[in-house]
């Protein structure tokens, strides 16, 4: 008989792929090798890539220059590329006491530092983003930068978000006086909307608002990211609907922008280009049943080119000209009273379209959004007044007409994903909850820094105050939850019949579960006994559940259900792809009826694919009792067993 080697269960330290995030460098080699394995060696000093082949391989004769190369540049560049590649060695613990709708709903809040966020996301989101939109700081002299330290980003996350006493680092104010203005700036940016393109689908979309400051900078930036064939539109946005009257200024400031890229152009105009709502004049004066019209040239246009021939009017004039569409179809169009003769009968025909018809479609957006129909500063002032019930409680929100017209024109619909990673106010958040009023899933994730709240001006005082009065801590995400809280109460009460997702779920950055292994040097033997229990010790059964989803790559909404097998509580967490028993502990008299029940319960849900089962390490009592549930699992085919 073959030897078959004892099932055994294998413990999951810091460093294994399951305690980590999505590890982006090991992907990148992965996939470069896949395809081109000549240009990848490994050495002593690691994994290097060969330039001379990578350029051979596009076709590219020119020598080696990198200080030739168009593009932009700046000291700290490989630096701020680096920061995106560096796993995240935090986690997000649930929050349910802060969430609205817990067990049902598939929005989420994330409170914490985006970069460290974004990477946490990677391996549950990566490739499901529809549409991401970004307000980022515009590098005004008043904005804050969150200045990354990738050596222990957590620490210093708690350092400059005053949950640890801070050693006085501060986050950073974009003052033009430290001599590095933009540098500063494109360092934040640079790593995050890395990780923003990875998060997109295919057919995904990244929209960012910005100024006059830095919008140059932005699209260099984002055309090398995204590459420049995927870039899809510069938006000028009127965001005031007054007239500035500066004596000191030429151009008075009345717009910004908003740039937008996809992921792949292609795959986003293959899977449908999205409109916004039909404006224009319409009305009925020939009394048509099918009720109001505005009409268009039957003519094609001066770039276009048509069919020729020759229509007379009612009043018989020729017009000889280039049309939209066949002889044919022309009188079918006017047997059906949809052409008519301006001047009297005599004019150049043109097409009637119903308001009814084109309602349902829409219109192709351009490039230039006014006021009255994209929204402007004052209307989103408002629009969070009425809410919070108080004025100016928080900077520069954007409106929710803007985002509205976002979401449409990206073409978001049914469980759509839509993420903000600079969430601020929420508006985002508020515009997809509204947005399903179609009767749409959309989904949004929002990611807020809990950015304390600088006390020193009236303004902070009045903002904290607020955060006093509803019983929450004095920072920026708390503004941003209670947003959402409320304008979800105005959108239920509102339409009753409104059938669609209003919770959302927090969750909030910290640092793993899974202790590092940080050795007291001077005490090395103490140091191996407190690491027997490789979990922290403050930490509830649900915080690792939920970064046992992170780390498999699973949705942060799926379901986890619970059953209780020989006395032990047992989760199942995305229909049977895992199941975990954190019981602190599991003795010889349990062994056996724990791993049959486990079994049993696997055979009954049945998943499609493989199951991982973990438990904790320091709960068996012994080597012996590891080792038979270990067996009994691999006799009914679970064969993934691991410890935490
Ligand atoms: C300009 S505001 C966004 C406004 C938002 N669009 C709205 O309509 O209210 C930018 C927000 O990003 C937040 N922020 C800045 N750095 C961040 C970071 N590293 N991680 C997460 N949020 C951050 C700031 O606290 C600020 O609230």
């Amino acid at each position: 008989m073959p030897q078959q080697t004892p099932a055994s269960i294998r413990k999951i330290t810091a460093d294994d792929p399951l305690a980590k995030s999505a590890d982006v460098v090991a992907n990148n080699i992965a996939a470069l090798k896949a395809m081109f394995p000549e240009l990848v060696t490994e050495g002593a000093n690691g994994t290097s890539v060969n330039i001379d082949v990578l350029k051979q391989l596009v076709g590219d004769r020119t020598v080696t220059d990198a200080e030739e190369k168009f593009g932009l540049n700046w000291h700290g560049k490989r630096r701020a590329r680096q920061l995106a590649l560096t796993p995240s060695t935090g986690t997000l613990r649930p929050c349910p006491e802060e969430s609205v709708e817990w067990n049902t709903t598939q929005n989420l809040f994330i409170e914490g530092d985006n970069l460290e966020v974004l990477k946490l996301l990677q391996k549950s989101y990566a490739g499901r983003v529809k549409l991401i939109y970004i307000d980022p700081p515009y590098n005004q002299d008043a904005d804050v930068i969150y200045e990354d330290d990738f050596r222990d980003s957590i620490t210093n996350y708690k350092m400059l978000t005053g949950q640890v006493d801070s050693d006085g680092r501060k986050l950073q104010s974009a003052n033009e006086s430290s001599g590095r203005h933009h540098t500063n700036w494109l360092d934040m940016l640079l790593p995050r909307l890395r990780l923003a393109q990875t998060m997109l689908r295919r057919d995904g979309l990244l929209f960012v608002s910005i100024d006059d400051n830095e919008v140059a900078t932005l699209r260099m930036v984002l055309s090398e990211i995204f590459g420049e064939e995927n870039f899809e539109g510069h938006i000028h946005w009127r965001r005031r609907h007054n007239q500035p009257n500066d004596p000191t200024k030429m151009l008075g400031l009345v717009s910004e922008h908003i740039l937008c890229f996809a992921r792949d152009k292609a795959t986003y105009k293959s899977a449908g280009v999205g409109k916004v709502p039909l404006t224009g004049s319409f009305s009925n004066p020939d009394n048509d049943p099918r009720g109001d019209w505005a009409s268009k040239p039957w003519k094609v246009g001066s770039d276009q080119s048509g069919t020729r021939y020759a229509i007379v009017t009612p009043t018989g004039r020729e017009h000889d000209e280039e049309w939209m569409g066949e002889r044919t179809t022309f009188d079918e169009h006017l047997a059906d009273n949809r052409i008519i003769f301006p001047d009297s009968g005599s004019g150049s025909p043109r097409k009637k379209y119903f308001k009814t018809e084109r309602e349902k479609e829409g219109q192709c957006a351009t490039n230039w959004w006014h006021h009255e129909q994209f929204g402007h500063n004052q209307a989103a002032n408002a629009i969070l007044e009425s809410l919070l019930g108080e004025k100016n409680l928080f900077s520069n929100p954007k409106p929710l007409e803007l985002l509205q017209n976002i979401i449409s024109v990206s073409n978001t619909r049914e469980e759509d994903i839509v993420m903000d990673f600079f969430a601020g106010s929420a508006t985002t958040a508020h515009a997809v909850m509204a947005a399903n009023a179609d009767g749409g899933s959309r989904r949004f994730v929002m990611v807020q820094l809990p950015e304390p709240i600088d006390e020193s001006t009236d303004k902070g005082r009045k903002s904290a105050d607020y955060c006093r009065s509803i019983g929450r801590p004095t920072n920026i995400s708390e503004l941003s939850k209670e947003r959402i809280r409320r304008a979800s109460e105005v959108i239920m009460q509102s339409s009753q019949m409104f059938a669609g997702d209003l919770g959302f779920r927090v969750f909030k950055l910290d640092a793993s579960n899974i202790r590092e292994w940080e050795p007291a040097r001077d005490d090395i033997a103490e140091s191996l006994e407190s690491h027997i229990v490789n979990l922290r010790t403050d930490r509830t059964e649900q915080d690792i559940l939920c970064e046992l989803l992170l780390k498999r790559g699973l949705d942060l909404c799926v379901p986890i259900e619970d059953k209780t097998i020989a006395g032990k509580k047992v989760h199942s967490i995305g229909a049977g792809s895992l199941i975990a028993c954190l019981d602190k502990q599991i003795t010889r008299a349990d062994a056996e009826s724990l791993a049959l029940g486990i079994a049993a319960w696997h055979k009954e849900i049945n998943p499609a694919g493989e199951t991982a089962v973990i438990f904790r390490d320091d709960a068996f009592a012994d080597d012996v009792v590891k080792t038979n549930v270990a067996a009994i699992l691999d006799q009914h085919g679970l064969k993934n067993v691991r410890s935490l």
